[in-house]
């Protein structure tokens, strides 16, 4: 496959014709934050918009778009950090995330994604909207306060028979995720690591089990490392 030619921050970079402009960018060093896709997790969602960048100017989704020839693009200024993080900021103000007593502590990528932009505090006000759980599920708890609606567990996850175990009810801020019990009490055992895997926060987490990995041995305890996408 042709590379094609680009610009980013006013460097000159090229990659293959076909590749995400945040694959483009990763192959020139250049690494964009993500949160509902990553490497493996297809099709890109373009959900969370954490991979804001600039293309010709104009804000644009880097997960989403594909490199192009003479694209101008703006990645890591300070005004796209900071853009970001506002994104990242704004998740966290939607939800209620207690990161300390929260199952998923270490392995969550929105976590993970706060401590490597070095978030302390977010600059929106918090909405504290509290929203209900579900714990009526077999084998399952679906923590819907920490939902970042990212569509990856409604979009990307079936069963062992093809079934679409989880999906969203309502509209805009109201949109609640939710779960079909009877297809939840059959998922297999890998099936159910699976979701639990998928979710990038602690939305969907096993009934009855939490903290069952010491610190230190978690995917984001070491915080701070640059997260490789
Ligand atoms: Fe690109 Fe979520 S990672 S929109």
């Amino acid at each position: 496959m042709s590379n094609v030619f680009f610009q980013c921050d006013g460097k000159s970079m090229q990659a293959p014709a076909n590749t995400t402009v945040v694959e483009a960018l990763k192959l020139n060093g250049e690494i964009v934050p993500t949160l509902c896709w990553s490497p493996g997790i297809e099709p890109c969602l373009g959900t969370c918009r954490v991979c804001t960048i600039k293309i010709n100017g104009k804000e644009a989704a880097a997960c989403t778009q594909t490199i192009s020839e003479n694209m101008i693009i703006e990645s890591a200024t300070d005004e796209i950090r900071d853009l970001q993080k506002a994104i990242v900021e704004l998740l966290f103000v939607e939800g209620n995330h207690y990161c300390a007593s929260c199952e998923k502590s270490g392995d969550c990528e929105l976590q993970g994604l706060a401590y490597q932009m070095g978030m302390t505090h977010s600059r929106f006000p918090y909405q504290f909207t509290p929203y209900e759980l579900d714990y009526t599920g077999v084998h399952l708890l679906l923590e819907r306060n920490r939902c970042i609606h990212c569509k990856r567990c409604t979009d990307l996850f079936v069963d062992d028979k093809q079934r679409k175990v989880f999906s969203f009810e309502g509209k805009g801020s109201d949109t609640l995720v939710q779960m079909n019990h009877k297809y939840e009490s059959e998922l297999s055992d890998h099936k159910r690591k699976e979701v639990v895997d998928l979710c990038p926060v602690g939305a969907i987490i096993f009934k009855g089990k939490g903290f069952d990995r010491p610190i230190g041995t978690r995917k984001f305890d070491h915080w701070g490392d640059k997260i490789d996408v």
